[in-house]
């Protein structure tokens, strides 16, 4: 099982071994959350081509969750004759959404809707016609009543899009030449474990086996397919894939560098380091290699 959450863990670590792991301060996550997205736009871009060919010509398009908006105005820009909601509980992401949309010359049919998902779409005025979840769905307590929310606002025809799971990204070979060969591989399993204790902690979290097209079908949806989106930007990395790179190791490292042992530590020290020819900022095999996976299903009446 693997979740795409691997740059979500914007949780604040108190200085005392404790995380408090369902404080994810979102905001503050903003520009990384912003930098991210604009970096995986052509991965983004290709989802929404195939979404494209499901869905065609949708009137409302509703992004839940949006963060700061770069897919809601990818959504705007592939789809030129929908209006498009972004939807999100924190707000300051959402004003980076509406100023992100007016540089782009579409806030002419874009809005932005502040609260708490998924009682927040009980605000909207009409159902959606493709209603895009990418990532939040589970920062959710109640997965499956959140899904029978989403359905409940969906138009008849209307799309409903999840994008969850996938696999963790890979920045680096296996053997870099320094600490000990694995290390994202080590990583990740303390990510696998963040995740659970985040979403465990989440209010009224309801553990649910995450299968996603049945999760749909018993929201009284019709799955209508799934297909993973690669992002694969090679060795060596441009500037500003190292400059993420170097923001989510630093992640990282600041939510996990106690449960590291010392080589894997002083390593990942060494990976962030911007005088050391070893780091991510330097070194020449760093590379992005990452899948999201998309989760399509219809509302049939
Ligand atoms: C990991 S980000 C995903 C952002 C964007 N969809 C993407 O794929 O890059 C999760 C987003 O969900 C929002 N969120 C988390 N819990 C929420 C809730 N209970 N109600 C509304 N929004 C929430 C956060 O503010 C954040 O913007």
């Amino acid at each position: 099982m693997a979740h795409d959450h691997e740059h979500d863990h914007g949780h604040h670590h108190h200085g005392h071994g404790h995380h408090d792991h369902a404080d994810i301060d979102w905001a503050e996550m903003g520009p990384l959350l912003e930098a991210q997205a604009e970096l995986f736009t052509p991965l983004y871009e290709r989802a929404l081509a195939w979404l494209a060919k499901r869905q065609t010509d949708p009137g409302l398009i509703v992004d839940a969750g949006s963060g700061p908006g770069v897919v809601a105005c990818l959504l705007a820009e592939a789809f030129p004759g929908a209006r498009v909601v972004a939807v999100d509980g924190t707000e300051p992401l959402l004003e980076r959404a509406g100023a992100r949309a007016k540089r782009l010359g579409v806030a002419d049919r874009f809005a932005t809707l502040s609260g708490d998902l998924p009682e927040i779409l009980g605000d909207l005025n009409y159902p959606a016609d493709l209603l895009w979840a990418s990532r939040s769905l589970h920062h959710l307590g109640d997965q499956r009543a959140a899904l029978a929310a989403f359905a409940g606002h969906l138009a008849p025809g209307g799309t409903l899009a999840l994008m969850e799971g996938g696999l963790p990204s890979r920045f680096l070979p296996r053997d870099i030449g320094i600490g000990r060969p694995g290390l994202q591989a080590r990583l990740d399993v303390l990510e696998e474990e963040w995740f659970a204790e985040m979403r465990s902690s989440l209010p009224g979290a309801v553990a649910e086996t995450e299968d996603w097209p049945a999760l749909m079908t018993a929201a009284g949806l019709k799955p209508t397919g799934t297909r993973s989106f690669l992002l694969d930007l090679p060795a060596p990395a441009t500037g500003r894939a190292r400059a993420y790179i170097a923001a989510s190791l630093s992640r990282l490292r600041d939510a996990f560098g106690d449960q590291l042992d010392a080589t894997d530590r002083a390593t990942l020290d060494r990976l962030l380091d911007p005088d050391d020819k070893a780091s991510v900022h330097h070194r020449p095999d760093v590379f992005i290699l990452a899948a999201h996976t998309v989760h399509t299903a219809t509302r049939t009446l």
